[in-house]
């Protein structure tokens, strides 16, 4: 290969656009930039786009099914399945106050985030061995894996097990474990996010952290969920300092039912690198710009904030308006045992509801690994693997 590529880019792009209008495939543009494509992502990428602009084709289910994703935004405990909660159940000898599996999935009808919550902390329940955490979690990347998902973020709510007398490493233990086997047998990557229940005292967040602190290695980020309402994100300024200290980075639920105030204090008093759900954040301009100027990503959850009652359907969410806005928004499943879908049921729902074109889609996942906690490289080496599918699949 030569140190210097042998056209100028700027040209090249002149031509290229030519060819695109003339309905040229992506593959065969992408295959003439050679080997100065690694040079020229840009102009790589603008051949990409230019192209998926282009196409006014619908955009097929298996399109979206086949992408490459991450995602941002699963609380691990959210993923309890209830058929595994009746294992669990059984062979930990609890009795669960459902007869059926049916009879669970029925119960899941929720009238905002607080009477989730308590179907979500009594389900937890029967979470009580290292084996059960990693099962939960190995059900979870096989999951994820089954829907092209190439790198997963998970939060663990450690209070919601330790308050019941299960040691934090019992918890992590599994979680860990079952994340490196996912890793070796399935090729999915991913890290872990510990949150801290807001509705718990900061004390008690405070000790939760140093209870982290010998597992940091497994550890990239602390997160805070839980009761959003009469819980703002300044109560816990003091321990996502400490957090900070130790090296951990930070994210926030915010603006889920909470109003836009709670984001700018998780933005100003917790220095977070993402803001969980964020969609009230729209209320407020000057917030809006904020996120927008600072690229500050939200990890947006649609059917969750369908089942939460945030928005009244997928039609009226805002996603598109947030995208519109040029926030960097991610889709992400929240609790997918609970909420009806995993990641792909949420792209197929918003794609439909909110008529997405094939750019659209493309930008949400490229958002998810922009925004993930990964080296320069690493992103790269994702994002190369998301052109390369856009690329085979132009005709689908
Ligand atoms: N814990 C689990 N799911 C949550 C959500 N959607 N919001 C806040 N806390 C949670
Ligand atoms: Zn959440």
């Amino acid at each position: 290969m030569h140190d210097t590529c042998p056209f100028n880019p700027f040209v090249e792009r002149i031509r290229i656009q030519e060819k695109i209008d003339a309905g040229e495939k992506t593959s065969a543009l992408l295959s003439s930039l050679g080997d100065c494509k690694r040079k020229t992502p840009p102009l790589a990428r603008t051949i990409i786009i230019s192209t998926l602009k282009n196409q006014k084709k619908p955009v097929p289910e298996a399109f979206i099914e086949g992408i490459p994703k991450a995602e941002l935004h699963i609380h691990i405990e959210g993923s309890l399945e209830p058929e595994l909660m009746f294992e669990f159940a059984r062979r930990n000898g609890l009795r669960l106050p459902f007869t059926s599996v049916d009879e669970v999935r029925e119960a899941y009808e929720f009238a905002d985030l607080q009477s989730f919550l308590q179907l979500y902390y009594q389900g937890v329940r029967v979470l009580v061995n290292e084996r059960d955490f990693y099962d939960l979690t190995c059900a979870y990347l096989k999951k994820a894996r089954s829907q092209n998902i190439r790198y997963s973020e998970m939060f663990f709510d450690p209070q919601a097990h330790t308050g019941r007398g299960i040691a934090f490493d019992t918890v992590i233990g599994g979680i860990h474990h079952a994340m490196l086997d996912a890793k070796q047998r399935l090729g999915i990557s991913s890290k872990l996010v510990m949150c801290f229940l807001r509705d718990l005292s900061e004390e008690s967040a405070i000790a939760t952290l140093q209870q982290a602190l010998p597992f940091k290695d497994w550890i990239v980020a602390v997160g805070l969920d839980s009761s959003e309402v009469g819980h703002p994100p300044e109560k816990f300024t003091k321990v996502f300092d400490k957090a900070r200290e130790e090296g951990f980075l930070t994210v926030a639920h915010a603006g889920e039912e909470g109003p836009p105030e709670y984001v700018w204090q998780a933005l100003d008093r917790l220095k977070v690198s993402r803001i969980d759900h964020g969609v009230r954040c729209i209320e407020d301009p000057d917030l809006t710009a904020r996120l927008a100027a600072d690229g500050i990503p939200l990890t947006v959850c649609p059917l969750s904030n369908v089942k939460l009652r945030v928005f009244e359907s997928v039609e009226q969410h805002n996603l598109k308006q947030l995208l519109d806005h040029g926030l960097c928004v991610t889709i992400n499943s929240d609790d997918p045992a609970y909420f009806g879908g995993y990641l792909t049921e949420n792209f197929l729902a918003v794609q439909k509801a909110l008529r997405l074109d094939r750019h659209d889609i493309y930008c949400l996942v490229r958002n998810s690994f922009q925004a993930a906690f990964l080296s320069p490289d690493e992103k790269q080496t994702f994002l190369d693997e998301l052109d390369n599918y856009i690329s085979q699949n132009q005709d689908k």
